[in-house]
């Protein structure tokens, strides 16, 4: 009971803090790590290539959770809806990748384009869809 009642008065408990921009996220992690998926072709040469897919879809799903975190999320919708198309999308990378398996990878290119474009097009400013 006690240690409730000093949780309740505790000051407020620490919270993420975002260290880089929204740019600097998209053009120094999603960038790289998408391009990995993007470009991913016969797909890894090595073990050592098989890692570095891993980890790139890793990081991907993984920033997808960044965008979606209250610090950073625009809104509780589209913008909500918009980041789950890029998680959805590097977390089936990831099972893949730690599979082996190249085939899901070269499969989502389009769904991965639509991921960043459909953002992109709700909240880029300036931001015009490709015809
Ligand atoms: C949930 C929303 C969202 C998703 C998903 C998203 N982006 Fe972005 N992106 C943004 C926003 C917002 C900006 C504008 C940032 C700014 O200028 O402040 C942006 C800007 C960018 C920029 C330009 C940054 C600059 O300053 O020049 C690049 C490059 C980029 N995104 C790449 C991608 C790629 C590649 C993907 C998909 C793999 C992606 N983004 C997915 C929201 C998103």
């Amino acid at each position: 009971m006690l240690a409730v009642a000093a949780l309740a008065q505790a000051p407020e408990a620490p919270k993420p803090k975002p260290i880089g921009t929204m740019s600097q996220l998209m053009v120094d992690v999603i960038f790289p790590t998408s391009n990995a998926l993007f470009y991913v072709r016969d797909g890894p040469a090595n073990e050592k290539e098989w890692m570095e897919l891993q980890f790139n879809a890793f990081v991907l799903g993984e920033t997808a959770n960044l965008l979606m975190a209250p610090e950073r999320a625009r809104d509780n919708g589209q913008w909500m809806k918009d980041a789950k198309l890029l998680q959805d999308l590097g977390i089936e990378a990831y099972r893949a990748a730690k599979k082996k398996d190249v085939k899901p990878i070269q499969a989502m290119n389009d769904a991965l384009y639509e991921a960043c474009q459909s953002c992109h097009e709700h909240y880029r400013p300036g931001y015009r869809r490709r015809p």
